[in-house]
Parts: structure tokens; sequence; C-alpha cells
């Protein structure tokens, strides 16, 4: 859950950064509201679109023998990293430029049991008629260089205010369980400042070769799943 009774210093703090000092105050001033109002937008869309993908795994896994959500993680963009983004992009800071420009203020991150689960989620969440997909880029039919695997949707949907609907981004991943291990991992080594250039270069190599590994892995699980699958139970009389 986001602070919504922002730390108004710190915001003060990090604005200082990117506008002159003398419009620092008054852009607070003015942007407060509207600021922890854009958080609050975001949180709602955020909780909304989580709420979908465990509406969905509680019907697939009627339909189904397994429950293909394994777990779902939700967060809200630092404000820090906000303003480093919109900074590195050129855009001058603003809520309506963030709202415009930055996809990924509010991220789901879905984890999936198999790699077939990741894609009846995403066709199921997309065929919701008020969803917009802004973007989709699916690293798993093309992996990236380095191995990483997951399926990337942002999507625009609408909450419902007290007085007006308000569409709101969102960023989507979807990645089976071992592609999230392979994800954090890969992760915690890239921003290890600390490693020398060769030593790095060796353990990309080794990630490069684990993904791929992972990427049989839950291809023969899958395929046990499916082959267990035809053997179901008979109900109970
Ligand atoms: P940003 O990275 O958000 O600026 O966007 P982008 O346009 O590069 O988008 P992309 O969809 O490629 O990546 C968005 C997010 O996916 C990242 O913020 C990470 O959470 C995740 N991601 C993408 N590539 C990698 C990767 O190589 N390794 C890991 N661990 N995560 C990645
Ligand atoms: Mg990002």
């Amino acid at each position: 859950m986001i602070n919504l009774s922002y730390d108004i210093d710190k915001l003060e703090y990090l604005i200082a950064q990117v506008m002159p000092e003398e419009e620092v105050r008054p852009w607070i001033r003015a942007n407060r509201k509207a600021f922890t109002d854009m958080l609050a937008y975001y949180q709602c869309a955020m909780n909304e679109v989580e709420t979908r993908f465990r509406i969905l795994s509680t019907t697939l896994s009627l339909e189904f023998d397994h429950n293909p959500i394994e777990s779902i993680q939700t967060r809200i963009k630092t404000t820090e990293s906000m303003i480093e983004k919109m900074q590195r992009r050129g855009f001058p800071f603003s809520i309506e430029g963030i709202e415009n420009n930055i996809y990924d203020v509010a991220g789901v991150r879905v984890v999936c049991s198999f790699p077939s689960d990741i894609y009846m989620l995403a066709d199921a969440f997309l065929q919701q008629d008020d969803i917009h997909l802004i973007a989709r880029k699916d690293y798993l039919e093309a992996p990236k260089r380095n191995g990483y695997r997951s399926l990337h949707l942002i999507v625009e949907l609408p909450i419902y205010l007290h007085d007006r609907k308000k569409y709101v981004k969102v960023e989507v991943q979807l990645r089976t369980i071992s592609q999230d291990w392979w994800a954090s991992l890969e992760h915690k080594i890239k921003y290890k400042k600390s490693i020398p250039a060769d030593v790095s270069a060796e353990l990309g190599e080794k990630l490069l070769h684990c993904a791929e590994i992972a990427a049989r892995l839950d291809h023969e699980m899958e395929l046990i799943s499916i082959k267990a699958a035809l053997y179901t139970e008979e109900p109970p009389l």
C-alpha cells in the first residue's frame, strides 16, 4: 500500500532536482493534491488488475486441472524512479507528463505455473471489453539476448471514481516460476557495481545457459502436467 499522505518534504527535495529553486514551492502548492490523487489512481488500477487476474485464476482452474497462477506481485514506481525516467527520456516533470509517458508506474507481475498458462491468462484478460492494449512484448517468443523471458503487456483500463471514469495505464508482466527466479537473480547481479567486467561477462554467459535450461524445464514440466491431466479423478459418489 502506498502512503498517500506522501511525505511532502521528500517530494519537495526530489522536485528540486528537476526544477529551478523558485519554482519548487509554487509547484508543490499547486500540485500536491493532484500528485497524491495520481498515485491513488494508479493504486486503484493496479488493485483492479490484480483482482481480475485472481478471478481468472479461479474460473480457469474450474475448467482445467490446475491453478494457472502461482503468485501475483504488485508495485507502484517510486517517485525517485519516475523523476529519473522522465529526465532520462527528456520530458519536463509534470503530472500529465508522467501519465502520458511513463507506462510502468503501476506494475503487476503474474507468476504462472506453465508457459501455456501465460498465454491463456493474457488472452482471457485482453478479451475483457474495457481493457485497451497499448503494447505487447513477447519475450517468450523472442527472448532478450541475455536470456530474459516474460510476456509484457501495457494496458489501459477504467477505474470508477465517485464522479467519473478514468483510464489508467498498468504494466503487466507474466512469467513462469523459473523465469521469475531467473529474472530476480539476473536483476540482482546486473546492479552489483562491484563485479569486474570479466566476471560479469562470465556470469552473463552462465545466466544465458541457465535461461535455456529453465525454458527446457518449463516445457518438460508442462508435458508432464498435460499427461497427468488426462487421468482425471472420478468425483466421489
Ligand atoms: P523500462 O525498462 O521500464 O524503461 O522499459 P522498456 O521499454 O525497456 O521495457 P521492457 O518491457 O523491455 O522492460 C520492462 C521491465 O521488464 C523492466 O523494468 C524489468 O522489470 C523487466 N525486464 C526487462 N528486461 C529485463 C532483463 O533483461 N532482466 C530482468 N531481470 N528484468 C527485465
Ligand atoms: Mg520498468
